[in-house]
């Protein structure tokens, strides 16, 4: 029998990318969901896509304290329990604060407000039931959790902030039995850097990279259930992720060129 059948698990932005994928997969292994997007097109999309009855979707942003607990309230009402929540509602962003200036302070606040606020808001009307269940809390984190990206200060100060606070949720719960994790993709396709906010607040449309060449959601969202069950602490993915990061680690000063290297030609911001 597979460790999901019959767990409630409540995924945010799941009517998308790789949440979508993780709302898919999870429905396939006999779990009940709960998820929810802002854009009510994607919503009837999903749920156009989805066996009925054991996926429930709501309208719902998370960077609004409201939503969560209604989210919360709604999850308990619907499935009675919670067992695992996956924090992965996410936006990106692109701009320099050296070309742009406090132009780009309301991008950062809101890639804040939704990346980590948006996860302390859902993890805390969800955990006395996550206590209950001796349930798992996942962030989904990013490369730009461990190494600041250059374009993307905001979301990397987003990723860091959501790593250090649940590491420090992990051991404030360590004897509580719930498992608190944190999975870091690496480029995944998907439309993230489309819809990633620029200096004026507008999507940027056009992605800076060759979509087709990133991993897939679907493989994503694989491994990303795959450490769930396997209760792992953390997940690193793809080859170029696990590099950077084991660069960064040891070799600081040249993940700083080589960093500037990949986002840099002749001084312009090409990624
Ligand atoms: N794709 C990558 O290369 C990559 C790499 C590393 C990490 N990640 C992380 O993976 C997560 C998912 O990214 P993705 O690439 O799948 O993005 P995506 O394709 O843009 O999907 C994002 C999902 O989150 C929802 N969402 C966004 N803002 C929300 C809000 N305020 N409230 C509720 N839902 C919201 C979106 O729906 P609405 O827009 O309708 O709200 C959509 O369902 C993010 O945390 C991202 O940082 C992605």
């Amino acid at each position: 029998m597979n460790a999901f059948n019959n767990k409630t698990v409540l995924i945010t932005g799941g009517t998308d990318g790789i949440g979508k994928e993780l709302v898919l997969q999870f429905l396939q292994l006999g779990a009940k969901v709960i998820t929810c997007g802002r854009s009510q097109q994607k919503i009837l999309a999903l749920e156009s896509e989805s066996p009925v009855g054991n996926l429930s979707v709501i309208n719902a942003d998370v960077s609004n304290e409201k939503d969560c607990e209604r989210m919360v309230d709604h999850a308990i009402t619907q499935f009675g329990s919670i067992d695992i929540l996956i924090n992965n509602a996410g936006i990106s962003m692109r701009g320099l604060l050296e070309e742009s200036g406090p132009a780009l302070i309301p991008v950062i606040k809101k890639v804040m407000d939704i990346n980590f606020n948006g996860s302390l808001y859902v993890t805390s009307y969800a955990l006395k039931y996550l206590i209950q269940s001796k349930g798992t809390i996942v962030g989904i984190s990013s490369i730009a959790g461990y190494r600041g990206l250059p374009g993307r200060s905001g979301y990397s100060a987003s990723k860091f902030a959501l790593q250090g606070w649940l590491e420090a949720l992990k051991t404030e719960l360590l004897d509580k039995g719930v498992h608190v994790m944190w999975i870091s993709p690496g480029y995944t396709k998907s439309s993230i850097r489309n819809e990633a906010l620029i200096k004026d607040g507008e999507n940027q449309g056009e992605s800076p990279l060759d979509e087709s060449k990133l991993m897939k959601t679907d493989d994503c969202a694989r491994l990303i259930i795959g450490a769930i069950k396997d209760k792992k602490r953390s997940l690193v993915m793809t080859f170029q992720g696990k590099q950077t990061v084991f660069l960064n680690k040891f070799f600081p000063r040249l993940t700083d060129k080589l960093v500037h290297g990949f986002f840099f030609k002749k001084g312009k911001l090409i990624k």
